[in-house]
């Protein structure tokens, strides 16, 4: 994309985050990755008339998979005080899950991801509409107790829910210490810990995160008391188990969040190209009538499981219950005020 259509959705996304006059915006990133990103943000942000900043670190170590939670900014309190000054932080990097992420929205910074390509972020803008559904979801979500999923393939797990807040995510944020990743479009909150219970069969087509994988055989989690015990299948069970043992750490079994897609401008056919960070599977996380579970950390809703091993998988044609409400069925929203018109 050109530095002037870039800027052109950077200023739609700093408008919609509320940056005006005056404010101060930090743009973080490392090495060489995403210096488009931060040029288009600084002439945005001018625009606006506020005070932007690029803070540059050097290229991150080599890692082997995607360790989240883990930054470089762990050895450099001297930037996370710089960062937690800031009115808004432009994370370009990918600090989510991580302790110093935690700290910078502690002092009041609002932070946003955006580490997905330029096309997907143009082709997924944030809007008011978005946000008035995804804030309603998020409502129903936070004043249930009880959440089921099932599905024609077997699927029939619970989730007791009612230990950990309701997040949302409609990619902008404009209120202080609110975090929020563009592009998005769902809600999630975490089972808890020992109140997740029964079978999820991840079905032919649903995805894998981050392996950007569809699923060819079906995958079955077996969960007992918030723990997975058992994980079967086909090809993509093998992967999974691999992946997870790469980590060598038993609290990778622990069930995370749980939630469902609310955005009309995700397509389910077209995971954006290239593994993380190319493109992060944030289109398929936020399709409209999808159900989301994953596995591992939930020090991101207040837990304390912060173990690097994490999978997200947002699986289509499923049925999710609050408190035995229907809120999608067979991949479908049921309440109208969560339609979009
Ligand atoms: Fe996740």
């Amino acid at each position: 994309m050109d530095h002037e259509s870039f800027t052109d959705i950077c200023l739609h996304q700093l408008k919609m985050s509320g940056v005006h006059d005056g404010e101060s915006v930090v743009v973080l990133t490392q090495g060489d990755e995403r210096l488009d990103y931060a040029n288009a943000f600084m002439a945005a942000g001018r625009r606006l008339r506020a005070n932007v900043y690029h803070v540059r670190l050097p290229p991150p170590p080599i890692e082997n998979g995607w360790a989240v939670g883990k930054s470089q900014l762990a050895e450099m309190p001297e930037v996370v005080e710089t960062l937690k000054s800031a009115d808004m932080l432009i994370d370009c990097i990918f600090l989510l899950f991580s302790s110093e992420q935690m700290a910078i929205q502690a002092a009041g910074t609002r932070v946003l991801t955006v580490v997905e390509p330029p096309e997907l972020l143009a082709r997924m803008l944030p809007n008011k509409q978005l946000r008035e559904k995804v804030e309603l979801a998020g409502e129903l979500l936070a004043s249930a107790k009880h959440l089921r999923i099932t599905s024609p393939h077997g699927t029939d797990v619970s989730y007791v829910i009612d230990s950990y807040p309701t997040l949302t995510e409609y990619a902008c944020t404009d209120e202080p210490g609110r975090w929020d990743h563009w592009p998005s479009g769902f809600v999630f909150t975490g089972g808890n810990d020992d109140g997740v219970d029964g079978q999820i069969v991840v079905a032919p087509g649903d995805i894998l995160l981050p392996q950007n994988m569809y699923v060819r055989e079906p995958v079955v989690y077996t969960i007992e008391n918030g723990w997975i015990t058992d994980i079967r299948g086909g090809l993509e069970a093998d992967l999974i188990s691999a992946y997870m043992a790469s980590f060598d750490d038993q609290r990778g079994l622990g069930m995370s969040h749980v939630g469902w897609g609310m955005n009309p401008d995700a397509h389910w056919h077209n995971l954006a190209p290239g593994l993380f960070p190319g493109g992060m599977g944030m289109e398929p996380r936020s399709f409209l009538g999808n159900v989301m579970f994953s596995t591992g950390p939930n020090n991101e809703l207040g837990g304390q499981n912060d173990t690097a091993c994490h999978l997200d998988i947002p699986m289509r044609n499923c049925s999710l219950f609050l408190d035995d409400e229907a809120i999608v069925l067979e991949g479908k929203i049921v309440p109208k005020t969560l339609q979009f018109s």
